[in-house]
């Protein structure tokens, strides 16, 4: 494993997405994103991606200086094209704009196609309930980035189809729903691959369609598992909703559509809570709520009840300012990428 301190990792990002050629400004906030998931202990959607978004921008298929684009809009609504620019530039824009919205109108929804990869989907979240706002977001992988299997089948077929969900808290972070429907982000299977470990039982199929716990299966054209395991249906049902809402709808790009590039179209609705109740009365009460939640019995004495968002806000709290660990090759890949554009190395 190798310890690096938050801000060297993010300048070190920060230079190689600038001679990619991003802006400054967008370089400094995908870096940011980037490194706070890994603050976060979110190490599937942490530095380990910056890798593909240069492969992806060498290629072609990302622009690191296009910007995003209003299409259409109306006082609640507008359909945004991500230009194929870096997805949380594209999503950070997206989801200013639907927050401005539901300022002024009370609700708002705004969806995003020709978006490359957004990344951690609980970000945006948490910059909605930041506005004091309430946030459904839904994202599809465009037809492409297909990992998971649909109920019953042994294949690839959807993308792990994320859903994120917020709502302001009054305590330490939001309120926090944010998840893949698939049973794990696929971007965990890439950090047992790279850490050389197994994956949970339950998790991945082999491209053969067996059960598997070797990520390099899951490497070779293996498959995610539905989100419930046996009762994977509820996962699955999900992940199909989520194509309609945030592939159908956007005019993005649906699994089964192979002519589209990898996009994270997605659907993003913002509710202004105090339409329906009191800013003070959906903290007192939300926190009512809470802890009825925590007053129980534990399984286990060592393992409180939380609430959703609790382990993200705890994560920030404990681990700012200490260094990140991070596996071997993801070091490896910084070096390559810092070598191709010669740019200076870490010790
Ligand atoms: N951009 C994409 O295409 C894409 C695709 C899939 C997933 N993702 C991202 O991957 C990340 C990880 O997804 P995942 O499904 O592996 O998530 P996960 O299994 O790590 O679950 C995270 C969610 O569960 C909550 N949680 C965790 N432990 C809890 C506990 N004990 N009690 C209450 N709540 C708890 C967290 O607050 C969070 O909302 C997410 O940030 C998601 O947005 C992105």
């Amino acid at each position: 494993m190798w310890k690096v301190s938050p801000t060297r990792l993010e300048d070190m990002c920060t230079a190689i997405l600038r001679a990619a050629g991003a802006s400054g400004h967008d370089a400094r906030l995908v870096a940011d994103h980037l490194v706070d998931n890994d603050i976060l202990g979110h190490h599937s959607h942490g530095v380990i991606r910056l890798w593909d978004y240069i492969e992806a921008a060498h290629r072609g298929e990302l622009i690191p200086d296009a910007g995003a684009r209003i299409v259409n809009e109306t006082p609640t609504t507008a359909q945004v094209d991500g230009g194929w620019a870096l997805g949380q530039v594209v999503a950070t824009f997206a989801t200013d704009l639907a927050i401005e919205k539901a300022r002024t109108a009370g609700v708002s929804v705004v969806t995003v196609r020709r978006v490359k990869h957004i990344g951690r989907l609980g970000r945006y979240a948490e910059q909605v309930a930041g506005a004091g706002l309430v946030s459904m977001i839904f994202t599809n992988g465009g037809g492409h980035g297909i990992n998971q299997a649909p109920f019953r089948g042994t294949e690839r077929r959807l993308c792990s189809n994320p859903i994120a969900m917020s709502v302001p808290s009054g305590l330490a972070g939001p309120f926090l729903l944010d998840m893949a429907t698939s049973v794990a982000a696929e971007g965990k299977v890439r950090v047992y691959r790279a850490r050389g470990v197994p994956t949970p039982p339950g998790w991945i199929l082999d491209s053969d369609g067996n059960p598997s716990t070797d990520p390099e299966d899951f490497a070779e054209g293996g498959a995610l598992l539905p989100l419930g395991r046996a009762e994977g249906h509820k996962g699955y049902a999900l992940a199909f909703m989520v194509e309609l809402l945030a592939g159908v709808m956007s005019g993005g790009g649906i699994s089964g559509d192979p002519a589209r590039s990898f996009s994270n179209d997605s659907m993003i609705v913002v509710i202004d809570p105090e339409l329906f109740v009191p800013m003070a009365e959906l903290e007192e009460r939300s926190s009512i709520l809470t802890e009825h939640l925590k007053d129980t019995r534990l399984a286990d004495e060592s393992q409180p009840v939380l609430y959703p968002g609790e382990p993200e806000a705890e994560a920030r709290l404990a681990n700012r300012g200490s260094d990140i660990e991070l596996p071997d090759p993801v070091r490896q890949q910084l070096v390559s990428m810092l070598r191709r554009f010669s740019l200076p190395e870490p010790d």
